[in-house]
């Protein structure tokens, strides 16, 4: 007998770990929208995976406790900023290096006594954009770029996320491009944003060559200053601001752990 596919549930709870804060909202995947407010806290520090999985916990309490949460049966997703393969942390270039290797499914799992799902960060604000924000019905290569402690990418084709594409990491004139481009790579070179621009000119730019995307999305808290700076940019490529804002790595961290176990 053929099996039956159980259907993806529309509504689901995300979770976005950052560097600084970790937010969690119960998602409305028909529309990509949260239901009800967001719930942060501050990203303990040091980081570590038991605090952290301590704060993903209250989260979740905070959110269980509303009448829209899904059933315990309903997988949670959650983004973090790191390379994930299959539930695992492979890297740790802006959290604590004792992340690597850490099962991040596993460890959330147990902690929440629910399904966990944990997706990379930019790969989960991409997917958000792709489905519903700024590169919605785009054809061809959609690259999101976060610009924030460092710089997160994702690479959608045709709406299929290539998970982990660490654009961010691309060495340039000798440096790791997100230690000289990302959004805290500014404030920390006390960098004006004309001397930015031309920061992500050169980065851009290279990474147009090597990829040829239809459509750029910039995300990150600085994309809310894109006037500052997206003007100032000459690539062949479209490039726009993301428009899911701040909830685009919960609403992401959903849609991927509704796509099933
Ligand atoms: C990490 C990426 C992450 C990005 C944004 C980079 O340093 O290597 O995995 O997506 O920061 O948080």
């Amino acid at each position: 007998m053929p099996k039956k596919l159980k259907p993806s549930p529309s509504v689901v709870v995300g979770i976005d770990i950052g560097g600084t804060g970790t937010k969690g909202g119960i998602v409305d995947l028909t529309k990509g929208k949260l239901i009800g407010d967001r719930v942060r806290f501050d990203t303990p520090a040091p980081a570590t995976p038991e605090r952290v999985a301590q704060t993903v916990a209250k989260i979740m309490d905070e959110l269980a406790s509303r009448p829209e949460c899904p059933s315990p049966d309903v997988p949670v997703g959650a983004a973090f900023p790191a390379i994930i393969q299959r539930g695992i942390a492979r890297s740790a270039s802006n959290i604590d290096k004792s992340w690597i290797d850490t099962d991040v499914d596993a460890l959330f799992t147990k902690r929440l006594e629910r399904s966990v799902h944990v997706i990379n960060d930019a790969d989960a604000a991409g997917l958000a954009e792709s489905r519903y924000g700024a590169g919605k019905d785009v054809d061809g290569t959609v690259l999101m770029i976060t610009l924030g402690t460092g710089i997160g990418s994702a690479f959608i084709h045709n709406g299929l996320l290539i998970p982990n594409a660490e654009l961010g990491h691309l060495e340039l004139d000798g440096h790791v491009a997100e230690t000289q481009a990302s959004a805290v790579a500014r404030e920390r070179l006390g960098l004006g944003w004309e001397e930015y621009s031309k920061r992500l000119q050169r980065y851009l730019s290279h990474v147009e060559f090597l990829f040829s995307p239809e459509l750029f999305v910039v995300g990150g808290g600085i994309s809310k200053r894109s006037d500052e700076f997206l003007p100032r940019l000459k690539l062949r490529t479209r490039i726009v601001p993301a428009r899911l804002k701040n909830h685009a790595g919960i609403v992401g961290a959903a849609l991927q752990a509704s796509h099933g176990d």
